[in-house]
């Protein structure tokens, strides 16, 4: 069943969000729709003309509502995340929302037989700059009146699948540092902070992992975004420390 929200045409005006792997699927999808509810988004990714064709196409509908900030996160440092939030706090008060989306899929194979360099890589991309990048940001969204910290996580991250291998264990990560933070932050700032499972979702990403599958089945990207709208509005702050999923969700 597909949750119903109707948020305000002018429901994300005045906020400052920033997405994760914005350059496509979910995050392209996400920062889209954000920018056309008013809001201004930082979209992040690692490919400099992915977010230039992203940031022509809403800048022709949405002038002034996308900063686009190339940063792959497989060698990002400290130094970049830190950079990226002293930039943030020139330009903005706060940060009303950190969407921590980017991942990397990698091999799908027996732990047995399962390659060192995509363990090595998922973990950086997947657990190591979400870690660093929130760690930059929280300044900036303990700022906010009424911010949110949301992981993406998957079902392979809440119980453990076979051959799903670095994927579904980073996703474990994420979930330990959401809860970690929730309970940090939980009497020291208005930050609310959950994972959000999207659930299978029409992506590259998606493609990848079950070849076989007519693509047609799986909901589009751009469905997720009622219950993205409702987790960023004052209806959402009851989420903290949450494992939250699309499937099935009723807000
Ligand atoms: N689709 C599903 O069925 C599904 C189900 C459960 C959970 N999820 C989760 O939902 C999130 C979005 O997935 P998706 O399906 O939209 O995937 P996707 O289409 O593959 O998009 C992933 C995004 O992450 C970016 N990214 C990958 N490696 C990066 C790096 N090294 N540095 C910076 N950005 C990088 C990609 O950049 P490029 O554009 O350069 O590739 C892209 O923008 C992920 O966290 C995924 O685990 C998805």
């Amino acid at each position: 069943m597909t949750f119903n929200y109707n948020a305000e045409p002018h429901a994300l005006a005045g906020k400052t969000l920033l997405v994760t792997g914005a350059s496509d699927g979910i995050g392209r999808a996400l920062t889209q729709g954000f920018c056309a509810y008013g809001a201004h988004v930082i979209a992040l990714g690692r490919s400099q003309e992915k977010l230039e064709a992203l940031f022509d196409e809403i800048e022709a509908q949405h002038p002034g509502r996308i900063t686009i900030h190339p940063l792959d996160f497989a060698s990002a440092q400290s130094e970049d995340y830190k950079t990226l939030a002293a930039a943030l706090s020139e330009q903005f008060e706060s940060l009303d929302a950190l969407i921590h989306n980017a991942a990397l899929l990698g091999a799908r194979s027996p732990i047995e037989f399962y390659p060192d360099s995509d363990w090595t890589s998922l973990m950086q991309v997947n657990v190591t700059a979400a870690f660093g990048l929130t760690k930059a940001l929280l300044p900036a969204l303990a700022r906010s009146e009424d911010a949110r910290l949301i992981f993406t996580s998957s079902s392979v991250g809440r119980k453990g699948r076979a051959y799903w291998g670095a994927y579904g264990i980073t996703k474990f990560a994420v979930e330990g540092l959401m809860q970690t933070l929730a309970e940090e932050v939980e009497n020291v700032s208005n930050t609310r902070v959950m994972s959000f499972n999207p659930g299978g979702t029409r992506t590259a990403m998606r493609r990848d992992a079950y070849p076989a599958e007519d693509p047609q089945t799986q909901p589009t990207a751009e469905s997720l975004l009622p219950i993205y709208l409702y987790l960023l509005s004052p209806a959402g702050r009851k989420f903290h420390g949450q494992a939250v999923d699309a499937r099935g969700f009723e807000g």
